[in-house]
């Protein structure tokens, strides 16, 4: 699987500045976008009928993580408001991943966070007193995903050899922390650029402030688009 558009996240507070920013695009653009908790949380399954009736493709980032049953029947609430792709935590564990699946049904891609790019090691290894290297967390947590049969992970590009190596080539890897070359880091840390994460192996990229902070948004999407999509 190898989805040509760049994820656009809309990190945004409400309704209105959403509007504002697709407004920026050509009529006719099918985008695809992430919808994460803030915005969600501000304007409900309003801002996702919205979205869809532009025509753009959506993943819902809401990172589920709760009992199996609960989880099961968010995801069928979630199935039903026709998002693209949605995910869970794997902490949450193989039953509570197969669950998730249950109730997302398969019309969609379900993916799991495994550890949070936030996370370091030491952290891990303090809060959740796992003690072991990162690496071998996200690896471990990625395969429990696959087991439990989701389509895959988010995950920094450069984990998706160790990934795809511990799981399978067709298991998805999404990955944000993609920036252009030679553009803002802002926060993230172990980034990549489009093209080096295409390279790496991975499935779809997650884009934000470089192309919605940028002065031209739809410009800097191209840019974008057309580096993730050149060839190797
Ligand atoms: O603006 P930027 O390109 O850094 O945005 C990346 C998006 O991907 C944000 O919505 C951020 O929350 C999300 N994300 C991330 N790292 C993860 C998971 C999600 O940056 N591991």
């Amino acid at each position: 699987m190898f989805e040509k558009r760049p994820i656009i996240a809309l990190d945004f507070p409400d309704g209105d500045s959403v509007k504002r920013f697709l407004g920026k695009f050509p009529e006719g653009e099918s985008l695809y976008v992430k919808i994460g908790m803030e915005l969600y949380y501000a304007c409900g399954a309003e801002i996702i009928s919205y979205v869809k009736s532009m025509g753009h493709s959506i993943f819902l980032d809401l990172k589920l993580h709760d009992i199996p049953n609960t989880v099961e029947a968010a995801m069928r609430v979630l199935a039903e408001l026709g998002v693209d792709m949605t995910n869970v935590h794997a902490a949450g564990g193989v039953e509570m991943m197969a669950a998730a699946k249950r109730g997302f049904g398969k019309q969609g891609i379900l993916i799991a966070v495994t550890q949070l790019t936030s996370t370091s090691q030491e952290q891990m290894q303090d809060n959740q007193n796992i003690q072991t290297t990162l690496e071998d967390s996200v690896r471990h947590y990625a395969k429990k995903t696959a087991e439990a049969g989701l389509d895959g992970v988010v995950c920094s590009a450069h984990e998706v050899g160790l990934i795809k190596e511990a799981t399978s080539i067709d298991f998805v890897c999404l990955t944000p922390g993609i920036r252009p070359a030679g553009s803002d880091c802002g926060d993230q840390k172990r980034i990549m650029t489009p093209r080096q994460a295409r390279s790496a192996g991975s499935n779809f990229i997650v884009v934000g402030r470089p192309i919605t902070q940028a002065a031209d948004p739809y410009q800097a999407y191209q840019a974008i688009k057309a580096d993730w999509n050149a060839s190797l």
